[in-house]
């Protein structure tokens, strides 16, 4: 086993409005390379924060993100991003959406077309290469996006809530598009989510983070094989089980976070 990505004790602070939010506190978590990991936590305890920093949006406050044991200084080809909002350039197809990241990579023209048809067909939408974003609905604009990070071959794929505004069957069709990829293709994926079905039907391990400020919680490990389904792997006894200890671990942090807030609430009245 190699690592691939190891946040070590990470820390990061927001100053904003003269206030100070610390978002995330003292993580640290190793990713093994080809492993597909999830990350969830409630909603505002850093897990986009966590992702910006793998991506080298932002920089820790503290502590370090190693990527192959050297620290991230800045986004890289080496990782590719896929946000909940899909970011295509509405002004050009599906097909100039994926070249257009390997134009910046400088690959040339005949390639970079080669490697824009190849992508898409990967991700299902062979046939939909001349068609403009407007025309496509949520789901195949996200195989676009999740084309167009995987066309210049990062080794790690980041992906921040990337089905949270499909409606659920397309993402559960995605989500199974997803895994056959990613056993294809041997990437290292970093996903997050709040969905905690999500993240037991994705994850080989699921990270659960604290309320803010964002800590780990626990890593759930959860050796289910089946996937991507043939059957209903849904309503497996052993898929429930896992679902009820990640749903246990967040309860927790969603009752913490709501009365935190309440507390705030109070001091600002009173
Ligand atoms: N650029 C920023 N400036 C100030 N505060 C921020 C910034 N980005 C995130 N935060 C704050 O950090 C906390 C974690 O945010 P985020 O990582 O987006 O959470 P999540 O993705 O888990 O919902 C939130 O309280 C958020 O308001
Ligand atoms: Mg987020």
């Amino acid at each position: 086993m190699t690592v691939k990505v190891r946040f070590e004790n990470v820390g990061k602070r927001f100053h904003a409005r003269g206030r100070t939010v610390t978002a995330l506190d003292d993580v640290s978590l190793d990713v093994r390379t080809g492993e597909f990991l999830v990350i969830v936590g409630p909603s505002g305890c850093g897990k986009s924060t966590l992702l910006d920093l793998l991506g080298g949006l932002t920089a820790p406050t503290s502590g370090r993100v190693l990527v192959d044991g050297r620290p991230v200084r800045g986004p890289g080809l080496d990782r590719g991003v896929v946000f909940q909002q899909y970011a295509l350039l509405p002004w050009r197809t599906a097909q100039g959406n994926v070249e257009f990241g390997l134009e910046a990579k400088g690959v040339p023209r005949r390639d970079r077309e080669a490697l824009a048809r190849e992508h898409l067909d990967l991700v299902g939408l062979d046939g939909f290469a001349d068609r403009y974003p407007h025309e496509l609905s949520g789901g195949m604009k996200q195989r676009v996006a999740i084309a167009r990070s995987l066309a210049f071959d990062p080794e790690i794929l980041l992906m921040d809530e990337p089905f949270a505004a499909l409606d659920a069957q397309t993402r559960d069709g995605l989500q199974d598009e997803l895994l056959r990829i990613w056993e294809r293709t041997g990437k290292t994926v970093v996903f997050i989510t709040h969905g905690i079905e999500e993240a037991v039907y994705l994850g080989q391990r699921v990270a659960v983070l604290t309320s803010r400020p964002g800590r780990l919680k626990a890593v759930v490990e959860v050796p289910l094989t089946a996937r991507p389904a043939t059957e209903d792997l849904r309503s497996d006894p052993a898929f429930t089980r896992y679902r009820h200890e990640i749903w246990s671990l967040l309860r927790d942090e969603v009752t913490r976070a709501q009365r935190q807030e309440l507390t705030a609430e109070e001091a600002s009245v009173g």
